[in-house]
């Protein structure tokens, strides 16, 4: 059944993540909606503009469609990730998505306000929700002095004024993640400091965490195993990071880079193992069943087993 974010996360706040997690193709679509179905947990199920342009926005939603009439029992919201304004008025145009996302971040602040706020009118006429950004969210160099840093997290000063000012029903923060495999440097993890100050100014309000993913550290060596050279400074979210986000108001949790991860583990062992083999559905059906184990080991461990 669709529902609207906004249920999920009133029923979520303060006790459990909401994984959002992004698809571009088949195989990631069945591993979601048949770990979902397992777990009794709800999810999010997000595209964004370039997995659209991949895919094809329609073939993106029949999938999805298609998948909850197999999957009758799955409760799930619809997001675009990572919209512009026209992405977003297409989107709410078009119909199929029970969010957007505005990602106008990289805007000066008032900017930023202004076409989150249109997005808002738009959408909200259409009982769609909509997520905004504020902070900008990338990798942080070390060589980058303190000052810098800290102007790339969202400031806790203004965000009562963006939420109240755009309307917009959920938040993504800028607190120390970034998306891909390298997210922290040494002993460097979520900014805690600033996530605290940002629930106190807005309590109860939904909170999003971009780049979520755990970059678990074994399919990094599994993928250099089988020929692959990723750096082995790749790093992501903890689970303990994560759990302590969802205290601090963090409903949903965004995850794309695991899928990439598990996808190429999959398929260089499976060239590397079976060098005579040139069968697509081998490694199709491999990669579909390691999806499914981790996206329901990722909602047991978010807690959101038995919530949908
Ligand atoms: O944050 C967004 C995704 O990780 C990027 O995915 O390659 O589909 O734009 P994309
Ligand atoms: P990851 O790169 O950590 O998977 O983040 C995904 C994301 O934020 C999608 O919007
Ligand atoms: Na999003
Ligand atoms: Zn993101």
């Amino acid at each position: 059944m669709i529902v609207s974010s906004k249920k999920l996360f009133e029923a979520c706040y303060g006790k459990y993540g909401i994984a959002a997690i992004n698809v571009w193709c088949m195989e990631q679509v069945h591993a979601l909606f048949r770990a979902a179905q397992k777990a009794d947990a709800p999810f999010i199920v997000q595209t964004t503009p370039v997995a659209r342009n991949y895919a094809h926005p329609e073939m993106l939603l029949s999938m999805i469609s298609a998948a909850a009439k197999i999957h009758p029992d799955t409760v799930f919201a619809v997001h675009l990730d990572h919209g512009t304004k026209e992405h977003a008025m297409d989107c709410i145009e078009s119909g199929g998505y029970t969010s957007v996302m505005i990602d106008a971040s990289h805007e000066p602040f008032h900017s930023n306000v202004a076409l989150t706020k249109e997005v808002v009118e738009q959408a909200h006429a259409k009982n769609i929700a909509v997520e905004a950004e504020l902070g900008v969210l990338s990798g942080v160099e070390d060589d980058l002095v303190v000052d810098q840093k800290s102007s790339k997290y969202t400031r806790p000063s203004e965000v009562e004024a963006f939420v109240n000012q755009t309307g917009c029903d959920s938040l993504a923060v800028a607190v120390g993640t970034s998306h891909g495999a390298y997210k922290f440097s040494g002993s460097q993890g979520l900014q805690f400091d600033i996530l605290k100050e940002i629930q106190q100014r807005l309590p109860g309000f939904p909170l999003v965490l971009h780049g979520g993913s755990a970059v678990n550290f074994e399919e990094i060596q599994r993928i250099n195993a089988a020929g692959g050279q990723l750096g082995i400074d790749a790093k992501g979210v903890s689970t303990d990071e994560l759990l302590k986000a969802i205290q601090y108001g963090v409903c949903k949790i965004n995850i794309a880079t695991d899928a990439r991860l598990i996808w190429t583990r999959v398929h260089r062992e499976f060239f590397k193992l079976s060098p005579a083999q040139f069968e697509p559905i081998i490694p199709g059906k491999s990669f579909m069943d390691a999806l499914e184990t981790f996206n329901l080991q990722k909602f047991e461990l978010l807690g959101a087993v038995g919530k949908a």
